[in-house]
């Protein structure tokens, strides 16, 4: 009934992540296959822009512990330190196995990889800003997807374009062998049959209504680990970033900052330096998104209804702009009606990355429980998996790093572990659940469209888990986001028609968004503190006695249970905790 494929590793996700992990295996000579619901190259990699993390030390004085401080810090404590110290221990080499396989990196006058300033990347711990953040000009994703991209195609990956995984599959010891997909062009279901399955699918920014992430970024991989009882770490902690263009959500990159442009309020005030005095402009995500916040609550927004600030950067001249910033002059043209070169862009902050996810160990590999047993054959790597390396904020700049580092890793593991193992075979019902979840989807002639009641899922995700968070608010929310799952549960299509049917998809895709936004405002709700990008207005301190903790929402159970914060790193002194302050 199904068509079968099989193949070594299967990397559902065709992103930085996926395609660095599916480069290591190809290289070794497995048979990979990666699995993708857009073309490649159009992933949400793409749209990355300021830059890519390592203390690579060409324009001052870097060292890959400063790297870590900042990151653990910047994580408000929360990321854990042996991960955080693997991922900047070995971002140099990443960088130069990029630049090896044809990134085309922007260079210095003598050379050598460009690298500008980012919030939160300081030199000496916190001492001063520091040009740690390698760019290709405001584009940097794009050079990296596709020099991945081509690599991959030389390494003769095999490529399943147009393809939306639906579920994983289990078998009775609850190990995973592979996936069940849908192919867009013929609306077929077929079973894909794999020793390892690495799921790379990215963000789920689309739960909410402002975003500054591709339509794409549904969370595909988030639904499938929770239909298969997998848990979710940490998701009450998503960043906004400080500057998406006011009323269209598209980014604009931190390297403006980094290049020497700032916020200002309407009395033209930079306000940034009351809230963080010496890293202004440059302090952590969370820090300038929350000062945004309260400029606007305060009655110092810009615009007609007064609910953005202005990101100034014309002083820069539109010579650097147009060398190090084409990207987001070309944007802000085209979305905000505003040359920068002349006049500042209204900005806002706008959802941009999911600190929590899968949770991984080090090598990738899927964490079932607070035991940390794992299970076989199941791998996460990128923004869909939590490491924790970013805990509860990630500094920018460090999420491709985070993709490359990981991805690596999960390759090596897989190769470690697995390379000689013969394929497990697949259980007798394999399928069956999907092919049920499909036809009810299909026969259910009155429930709501896809289209409707997402629009209510991210507009109730956007009014009650904002950048500061009240009780009642959270509260109402969960409620509103418990009736949408219900009401999910019996959508309608209008058209069931094979070919190309992107209703179906959205109905899909809904699926997943319900149980990443479940998943966060049950966290969000549950975890009372404030503490990197969740700020509670009832609880406005960190509460390490409490709360140094990561949670792990259990999708059967619909509760949440702890795993402790890992304090030791793998070889150097553990950080001690201290206020956050930029
Ligand atoms: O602002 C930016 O260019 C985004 C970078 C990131 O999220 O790492």
């Amino acid at each position: 009934m199904f068509k079968r494929f099989e193949f070594d590793s299967l990397i559902v996700g065709g992103g930085g992540a996926g395609l660095r992990t599916a480069m290591q295996l190809s290289q070794a000579g497995q048979n990979v296959a990666v699995m993708s619901k857009v073309f490649p190259t159009r992933s949400h990699t793409v749209a990355a822009q300021g830059g890519i993390a390592a203390a690579l030390a060409n324009v001052s004085e870097d060292k890959w512990l400063w790297h870590m401080f900042d990151t653990i810090k910047g994580s408000d404590y929360l990321g854990d330190q042996d991960a955080i110290e693997y991922m900047c221990k070995h971002a140099a080499d990443a960088i130069y196995e990029l630049e090896h396989i044809g990134m085309p990196f922007d260079r210095n006058d003598d050379g050598r990889i460009y690298q500008r300033p980012f919030g939160g990347m300081t030199k000496n711990f916190g001492e001063a800003s520091i040009s740690r953040t390698c760019a290709v000009a405001d584009r940097t994703g794009h050079a990296m997807l596709h020099t991945l991209y081509q690599k991959n195609v030389e390494l003769k990956t095999q490529f399943f374009i147009e393809w939306i995984c639906l579920d994983l599959i289990r078998d009775i010891d609850g190990d995973v062998l592979g996936v069940i997909a849908l192919e867009l062009k013929t609306g077929d279901v077929a079973i894909f049959h794999a020793k390892n399955t690495v799921l790379a699918t990215g963000g789920a920014g689309r739960i909410f209504q402002a975003s500054t992430n591709a339509y794409i970024n549904t969370g595909d991989g988030l639904g499938m680990a929770a239909r298969a009882n997998i848990p979710l770490e940490d998701m009450e902690f998503w960043q906004f970033h400080p500057t998406g263009i006011l009323n269209a959500g598209v980014l604009i990159t931190e390297g403006v900052r980094g290049e020497g442009g700032y916020l200002i309020n309407s009395n033209g005030e930079r306000f940034m330096e009351k809230y963080a005095p010496k890293a202004k402009d440059l302090a952590s995500r969370d820090v300038v998104s929350r000062a945004i916040a309260t400029e606007v609550k305060e009655g110092r927004g810009i615009g007609p209804n007064k609910d953005g600030v202005y990101l100034t950067l014309s002083h820069l001249g539109e010579a650097l702009i147009n060398e190090k910033l084409p990207g987001i002059r070309e944007t802000s043209i085209k979305f905000a009606n505003v040359d920068p070169v002349i006049d500042p862009i209204p900005v806002v902050p706008t959802v941009h990355y999911m600190m929590g996810g899968i949770p991984t160990n080090l090598n990738g590999q899927v964490r079932d429980s607070i035991k940390n047993n794992v299970i076989t054959g199941l791998y996460a790597v990128g923004e869909c998996a939590c490491v924790s390396v970013h805990g509860a904020n990630r500094l920018g700049s460090n999420s491709l790093l985070d993709l490359i580092v990981f991805g690596r890793a999960a390759g090596l593991n897989i190769l470690e572990k697995t390379s000689k193992n013969k394929i497990k075979k697949l259980p007798d019902n394999v399928g069956q659940e999907t092919l049920q979840r499909l036809e009810k989807l299909e026969s259910n002639q009155n429930g709501e469209t896809a289209r409707a009641l997402g629009n209510e899922l991210r507009n109730a995700m956007q009014e009650h888990c904002g950048v500061f968070r009240f009780p009642e608010l959270l509260e109402a929310g969960y409620k509103k986001i418990l009736t949408i799952e219900k009401r999910a549960d019996s959508l309608s299509i209008q058209d069931n028609s094979k070919i190309f049917n992107t209703a179906r998809v959205e109905a899909l895709e809904l699926q997943n968004l319900v149980h990443v936004a479940v998943a966060t405002i049950t966290a969000a709700m549950t975890r009372k503190e404030s503490r990197g990008a969740h700020a509670r207005a009832d609880f406005p301190n960190r509460d390490d006695e409490s709360w140094l903790k990561h949670s792990l929402y259990n999708p059967s159970e619909r509760n949440i249970s702890y795993r402790p914060v890992n304090l030791k790193p793998l070889t150097v002194a553990s950080f001690p905790l201290k206020e956050r302050v930029y």
